[in-house]
């Protein structure tokens, strides 16, 4: 079996999966039970400031989206750093981590944006001996309107100058959790960067509503009638989570700079792409509060059976494979042409695809009166929505035009260069066609 050991920033877990900043992290009896189910490290929940510990609402926390079998698609909370008073937090951490030495434990921390404030906490945290700090620059709701988390987290300067205090006052590893709530993610990555940060995390949370109750017209979760924005979490949110994490993980400036994925990671191969997109591990909150900290067995034994059907040894062999295919628009050969094809065996002739593609694409699939669906391959254009509407996995293939063929759609010979729209005779910009 392949061998999951993971070392990040030089900290060692038995695997890649971390349990990240949240309600399963927030005490020693779950962390405890975490350890023991067989997760490789946890984050903290979010330690704040010494002082009278924040106050959560004392009613609903969480929203939800479901899928039409009311599987947990998103999930929406509106709850905020830890409630528990700060010195209950460090004499659990202190506990856990010795009686877990093989085990990465992380603590997140977020104070209010004065040098004081963490040069106060730091000392403390280190002292409990856990591996490394998490800076929470990405709660989005509570405590953002104190000018913490995604309020510092939008804001490059305010990230490079905290990240700056922490490595001043802390020798251990700094992860800069990273806010999903901006436009640009390359922007604090590379600040996080220049203010000397070991690695970046991502993604918090995203702003969302998730529903509205008609009867009394007010947002979900309703707290004596009123609603308000809350962060947004789960499967749901691993499609953005992957487009920030291959941002950070390609652009030049930040190239390089380690990467824990975070974002709706329920399965192995979730966090397989995350990390074949250049995550060192990923880390995981929603799936273990759907379905409980056992998922980790199954995420430890599907990623190391894959592991030894590719013949990877270690995660670093495949970590960050896929981030040279990560490419702009503009550089996708135009030149490669694909057909839909539908294998008649496994249809079961529902008829989605050919209302999906009459209607919307590009009225490329026929339908006889007994119901046999087949692609016209003069009109079909690739576009893949038929596979995507399926409800039979791999029913629908797209199958690659061999280079000399003549596309029936459009009559020219497919050709066997790359050719993309820079050097394309209809870029008004490609000036090589003058
Ligand atoms: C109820 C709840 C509380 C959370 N609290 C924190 C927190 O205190 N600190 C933090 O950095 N992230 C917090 N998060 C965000 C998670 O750590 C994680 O970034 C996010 O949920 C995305 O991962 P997921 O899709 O696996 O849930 C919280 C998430 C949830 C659902
Ligand atoms: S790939 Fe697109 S155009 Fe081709 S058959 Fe399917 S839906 Fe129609
Ligand atoms: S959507 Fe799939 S199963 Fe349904 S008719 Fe089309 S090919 Fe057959």
């Amino acid at each position: 079996m392949a061998d999951l050991t993971t070392e990040f920033l030089g900290i060692k877990s038995p695997n890649p999966f971390w349990l990240a900043s949240a309600p399963p992290t927030d005490k020693e009896y779950n962390v405890r039970r975490a350890f023991e189910a067989g997760w490789g490290g946890v984050v903290w929940k979010t330690l704040g400031a010494e002082g009278p510990p924040v106050v959560n609402v004392n009613g609903p926390r969480y929203g939800a989206i479901y899928g039409a079998d009311r599987r947990l698609l998103g999930l929406n909370n509106i709850e905020l750093i830890t409630d528990r008073d700060l010195q209950t937090n460090l004499d659990e951490i202190t506990r856990v981590k010795a009686d877990y030495p093989d085990r990465a434990i992380i603590v997140s921390i977020m104070v209010p944006c004065e040098e004081e404030a963490w040069k106060a906490i730091l000392p403390k945290v280190a002292a409990t001996g856990a591996d490394g700090i998490e800076l929470n620059f990405g709660c989005p709701h509570g405590m953002a309107e104190r000018g913490m988390g995604s309020a510092v987290g939008q804001v490059p300067e305010y990230i490079q100058m905290v990240t700056e205090w922490c490595k001043k006052y802390y020798d251990k590893p700094v992860i800069v959790k990273l806010t999903p709530n901006i436009t640009d993610v390359r922007k604090p990555a590379q600040a996080a960067k220049d203010g000397g940060a070991d690695a970046v995390s991502l993604i918090n949370t995203i702003n969302s509503i998730t529903s509205v109750d008609l009867d009394i017209m007010a947002p979900q979760p309703t707290i004596d009638g009123k609603g308000t924005h809350g962060g947004y979490c789960g499967p749901a949110v691993k499609p953005i989570a992957m487009s920030m994490v291959s941002e950070i993980a390609r652009d030049p400036g930040t190239h390089g700079l380690p990467i824990s994925g975070i974002g709706g990671v329920t399965t192995w191969r979730d966090a397989a792409e995350f990390m074949a997109l250049g995550c060192g591990n990923v880390q995981v909150c929603t799936a273990v509060m759907t379905y409980g900290f056992k998922i980790v067995e199954e995420l430890i034994s599907g990623l190391s059976q894959w592991m030894d059907e590719k013949g990877y040894t270690s995660t670093s062999d495949f970590v960050g494979m896929a981030v040279p295919n990560v490419t702009d628009w503009q550089y996708l050969n135009l030149n490669y042409v694909a057909k839909a094809k539908i294998n008649q065996d496994d249809c079961i002739k529902c008829g989605r695809c050919y209302a999906a593609c009459e209607d919307t694409s590009h009225q490329a699939i026929a339908m006889s009166d007994d119901r046999t669906f087949s692609v016209i391959d003069e009109e079909c254009v690739a576009c893949n929505l038929c596979v995507d509407v399926c409800p039979i996995e791999n029913c629908i293939t797209m199958e690659a035009m061999t280079p000399g063929e003549i596309d029936p759609r459009t009559g020219k010979v497919v050709e066997k260069d790359y050719g993309n729209w820079t050097t394309h005779p209809n870029n008004p910009a490609n000036f090589a066609a003058e």
